[in-house]
């Protein structure tokens, strides 16, 4: 199987300032990595990176079979950006639902539009995967009636409605209380047991300690100042 992320050479600058360079990372299928680094050190400007949110100056990015490169023409390449934001969750840390839409279909909107599923198939699946999140009597409500936590948990399960093959959280238990942070760490470690590659940015010792296979440090332009294996006792 190849890497569920392979980064050779990475190189992005915001003019003059330079976030990422030369970055050299691989990321196999089925691990749970935390990438950590001080605030400013372009974390978030490198997970926007990895499906193209973000262009950037040098290098490739590899997505299982799928490669993104420096300077590629990004309307040609149309295709190929939009394959790899379907294969690729995002969970950002203020989630972004449409807030005209239920709960339910928050969940149902993309699998039906974009994965051109059966509704019958797409509500079946929502329906469990909220029932995962531990959110089913929700289904039918709009996401403002919603506290941050269960939101933020809608988010995780909405991404992951899209059958993806790869999730990046940015933060996700950033702007939660202590006891919405429980119950995401909770969800995330949920996820974790899938065969699912999660690419996580966090500072949260619970994840750090009990769910990531992988910790990996960033100093400044995005070096790589320390990588280590993580025993994860379950
Ligand atoms: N759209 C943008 N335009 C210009 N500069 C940007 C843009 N986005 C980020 N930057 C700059 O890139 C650098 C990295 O920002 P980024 O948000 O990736 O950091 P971070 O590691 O995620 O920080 P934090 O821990 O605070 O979230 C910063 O210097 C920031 O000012
Ligand atoms: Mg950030």
């Amino acid at each position: 199987m190849p890497p569920a992320i392979k980064i050779e050479g990475l190189t992005k600058r915001f003019g003059d300032n330079v976030v990422i360079e030369r970055l050299d990372l691989t990321i196999q299928p089925g691990e749970v990595a935390v990438l950590q680094g001080p605030s400013g050190v372009g974390k978030s400007t490198l997970l926007r990176t990895l499906t193209y949110l973000e262009p950037f100056q040098a290098g490739r990015i590899l997505l299982g079979e799928l490669e993104l490169s420096a300077g590629m023409d990004v309307r040609k390449e149309r295709a190929r950006i939009r394959a790899a934001r379907r294969q690729t969750g995002f969970v950002f840390q203020f989630f972004n639902l449409f807030p005209h839409r239920t709960v339910l279909e928050n969940l149902m909107l993309g699998p039906v539009q974009v994965l051109k599923l059966p509704l019958k198939q797409a509500r079946a699946e929502a329906l469990s995967l909220l029932e995962r999140v531990g959110l089913a009597e929700k289904a039918g409500a709009y996401p403002a009636a919603l506290s941050g936590g269960q939101q933020q948990r809608v988010g995780i399960a909405r991404a992951l409605a899209m059958h993806p093959r790869t999730v990046l959280f940015d933060e996700p238990t950033a702007s939660l209380d202590p006891d919405m942070k429980q119950e995401m760490v909770q969800v995330i470690r949920e996820f974790a047991k899938d065969k699912l590659t999660l690419l996580i940015v966090t500072h949260e010792p619970a994840v750090i300690e009990s769910i990531a296979t992988r910790v990996i440090k960033l100093g400044p332009r995005c070096a790589i100042l320390s990588d280590q294996r993580n025993h994860v006792s379950g």
